[in-house]
């Protein structure tokens, strides 16, 4: 699959038939929302977890050195908490193309925090994207953080401003937090 994946969500219009849906965000969809939506819920998917395994050429990173950014992968059993956002099909222009290094869109079951499940939508890079970097050592990934920067700004400030975000939603993330650790050595001369 090549990284630009706007044709391929295109093509096959996943919740395009739908006048309302929502939208589970894990990543820079929890802290920075950039549309109008209509309303706004946190929310967890159950059997996924977020992982700073995705290359970013476009937002955080540039072709020759890409940054670091979330995605999810499967893991039977995990709960991951983020934001849930009830939006019209008309966004999905503007969405295919912020999440268009890698990102498809899928089916998600996802549970608001006041209780009720909804069926909605969900960005997910899989490992068979090629911006995908996979698994590392959170000292690896916080030095490749530390010194990535892209269109969208420094790819330390994605990675400072998630962490803030879940830490607002009470939501504990040792991955996410392990890495902002790591970072802050990094950034205080440490290692
Ligand atoms: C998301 O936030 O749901 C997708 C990944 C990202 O845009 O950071």
């Amino acid at each position: 699959m090549s990284f630009n994946t706007i044709e391929a969500n295109r093509r096959a219009a996943h919740f395009a038939d739908r006048d309302q849906l929502w939208l589970f965000g894990y990543g820079s969809l929890i802290y920075k929302a950039g549309f109008d939506y209509i309303e706004r819920r946190p929310a967890t998917i159950t059997g996924w977890q977020r992982r700073f395994w995705q290359g970013s050429h476009d937002h955080r990173g540039t072709p020759d050195a890409p940054g670091r950014v979330a995605t999810l992968v499967e893991a039977p059993g995990a709960v991951c908490a983020g934001m849930a956002y009830l939006i019209t099909p008309d966004l999905f222009g503007y969405l295919d193309h912020r999440e268009k290094n890698g990102y498809l869109r899928f089916a998600a079951d996802m549970t608001f925090d006041d209780g009720p499940h909804a069926q909605g939508l969900v960005y997910i890079a899989t490992p068979q994207n090629e911006a995908w970097l996979g698994d590392a050592p959170a000292s690896a990934i916080a030095h490749q953080i530390a010194h990535s920067q892209g269109p969208s700004g420094a790819n330390r400030d994605y990675l400072l401003n998630l962490a803030e975000a879940l830490r607002a939603m009470d939501a504990a993330d040792t991955h996410v937090f392990d890495i902002e650790a790591e970072l802050r050595r990094i950034e205080r001369g440490m290692s």
